[in-house]
């Protein structure tokens, strides 16, 4: 029997006992002759001890045994005369009877502590090593918890869990496609899915009415903290429901996470904001409302009055930071710099401090008066002690880096804190978006979105004004789902295909089955995607998806512990029909 207990599991009603353990060895200390062994599993640490008049045996086991050795020992709990009550086995530990040597390790390459002295490349490239770690194990745990949560609410809910296929055709979220070759259909190409949109669409058809899937999705796009090229979704579809049936049903089961996971009770009803007003105000469709901080729109109050900068901009705008007008010059310098870094693309910054005796100090009092301020400090509801921040330029990229400004601001004073969550609803997405580059209207969403009623008058005469019955689930800045309204009707389909610029053939050639499918009696139906490592990093309170899963890609899209994407031998190539071109060859 390699244990009776695990590592994480006695506790001082358990002195006496008689136990077997098996474990990783963390650390051996030598202190005044004694030996103290910490040896580690999944559930905890408990700590050894040898004397030095132990076994002849024993002694000689501990003197080869090293770091991350696996050991199996037997011996008897006793009282710790110096407790450690930072752990849940610190008040006991084991007197060694009998220690065996499982299998040896080789120095590991970084110290398996919480703080490590291993960096990001090289824990990827160990990654086995980094998952004995507690932070790791933890998210992992948390990662499993949450699953199991998500899946007793749908189930309780009537939701199905349907395995949809991995080698598909083309799917529609717009961006590349990973493409798997066909050894039997040489010449011919899978796409791997990056959703099962269009499946969970063809179960509604086929009545299975709730779906949900905890899935693989695969994305070739460029990588960021939050994004990876293969990804988990909690992908659901339900049929006959609007909108508002949607968002009630998933607003309950993230409710019901909070509580569950984080002991975070919510009660009100999430706020819903629309799409124009979360870009008018936050400068983002994903705005982070922990804290109010809203944009101000000041063009037509402080355009014509002679200063330049501001009269040759579309759109001039700020935010009040409140309390913050005793900043320093240097504090003002730091903020003006950040505002022209390259990511926030701003050319320069106003500042008016609204002072706390009722004065004002700005970086342009050559061009206004103390009451034109006073005008502007109205605007923002503003008091004395309040700065005001300002940008000007074109109206996207000064709204965009007001948002930055904003956040950055939030960050400086305080109101970012991980432990709250400020859930919204995003919604009435514009249909579609127009691309300067091809020419083109895209879907904002995908093209089975459904245009709003109230907008479908004007579908073929202004594309650009339709709105979509879309929506974003967001918490605290970071987009943790999507989804739609479909489309079921096939005239509407094709409408909607016309707008976006497709021909008959395409579409037919894209979407045909599915838009056959809609021939047979598609029921009205909506659903939508919880990116769900996202929804993990969030709860875990970490800053990149990469910490919650077990075995991800690095920035190069690259898992440099299988050295994978690697070349391929030319037989398989050959069998596959495919030849590289010189210029892969080389790179
Ligand atoms: P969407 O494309 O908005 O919608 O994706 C849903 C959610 O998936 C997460 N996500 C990602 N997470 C990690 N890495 C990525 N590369 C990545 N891309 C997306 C986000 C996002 O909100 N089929 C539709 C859903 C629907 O309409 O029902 C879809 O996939 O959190």
């Amino acid at each position: 029997m390699y244990r009776t207990h695990t590592c994480g599991e006695l506790r001082i009603a358990d002195i006496d006992k008689n136990v077997t353990l098996s474990g990783w060895v963390q650390r051996i200390r030598n202190l005044g002759g004694m030996t103290f062994i910490d040896i580690r599993d999944r559930y905890g640490l408990t700590q050894l001890v040898v004397d030095p008049d132990s076994d002849k045996t024993i002694l000689s086991a501990i003197n080869n045994l090293g770091r991350e050795y696996v050991v199996k020992v037997k011996g008897k709990v006793t009282e710790r005369s110096n407790k450690n009550l930072n752990i849940d086995t610190g008040e006991i530990e084991i007197v060694i009877e009998d220690l065996e040597i499982i299998n040896s390790s080789e120095h590991p390459p970084f110290t398996i502590e919480d703080d490590t002295d291993g960096g990001d490349e090289l824990r990827m490239k160990f990654r086995y090593l980094d998952l004995r770690r507690n932070k790791v194990r933890n998210n992992l745990e948390l990662r499993h918890q949450m699953s199991i949560e998500i899946r007793n609410y749908l189930n309780n809910n009537n939701f199905l869990e349907v395995e949809t296929p991995v080698l598909i055709k083309s799917t529609p979220e717009g961006a590349r496609d990973f493409i798997v070759p066909s050894r039997v259909n040489r010449g011919n190409f899978y796409a791997l899915p990056q959703s099962p949109q269009v499946f969970k669409q063809l179960l509604m058809v086929g009545g299975f009415d709730r779906y949900f899937q905890i899935v693989k999705c695969f994305r070739d796009e460029d990588l960021r903290a939050d994004r990876q090229p293969e990804f988990t979704q909690v992908d659901c579809e339900m049929s006959f429901v609007d909108r508002d049936d949607i968002l009630a049903l998933f607003e309950d089961l993230s409710k019901h996470l909070f509580e569950k996971i984080k002991g975070v009770k919510i009660v009100d009803d999430y706020p819903r904001i629309s799409y124009k007003d979360a870009m008018e105000n936050y400068g983002s469709d994903k705005p982070d409302i922990r804290f109010q901080m809203t944009f101000k729109d000041l063009t037509s109050l402080v355009q014509d009055k002679g200063f330049k900068v501001f009269d040759n901009s579309e759109y001039i705008g700020g935010i009040c930071a409140k309390g913050c007008a005793g900043y320093s010059r240097k504090e003002l310098d730091n903020l003006r710099a950040f505002v022209k870094k390259p990511q926030v693309g701003a050319n320069g910054l106003v500042y008016v401090k609204y002072n706390q005796d009722g004065s004002f100090k700005s970086s342009v009092d050559k061009f206004f008066s103390a009451d034109q301020l006073k005008e502007w400090a109205l605007e923002f509801d503003a008091q004395p002690g309040d700065l005001l921040l300002i940008l000007a330029g074109k109206k996207d990229n000064t709204l965009r880096a007001l948002c930055e400004l904003r956040l950055e601001m939030g960050e400086r004073m305080g109101l970012r804190d991980p432990k709250v969550f400020a859930p919204l609803w995003v919604v009435d997405f514009p249909l579609l978006e127009w691309d300067e580059e091809t020419k083109r209207y895209y879907a904002m969403h995908h093209p089975f979105t459904a245009p709003k009623l109230e907008d479908r008058g004007v579908l073929d005469t202004a594309p650009e004004k339709v709105r979509a019955d879309a929506y974003d689930f967001v918490v605290n800045g970071v987009e943790l789902g999507g989804g739609s309204v479909r489309i079921h009707d096939s005239a509407l389909q094709h409408k909607v295909f016309k707008a976006l610029g497709f021909t008959k053939e395409e579409a037919d050639n894209q979407f045909g089955f599915l838009m056959d499918a809609f021939k047979y009696g598609a029921p009205p139906h909506g659903g939508i995607a919880f990116g769900f490592d996202r929804w993990v990093s969030l709860l875990a309170g970490e800053e990149s998806i990469r910490d919650v899963i077990a075995f991800p890609k690095n920035n190069a899209a690259r898992d440099v512990m299988t050295d994978s994407p690697s070349a391929v031998s030319y037989d398989q190539l050959q069998e596959l029909g495919i030849k590289l071109s010189p210029d892969s060859q080389k790179e």
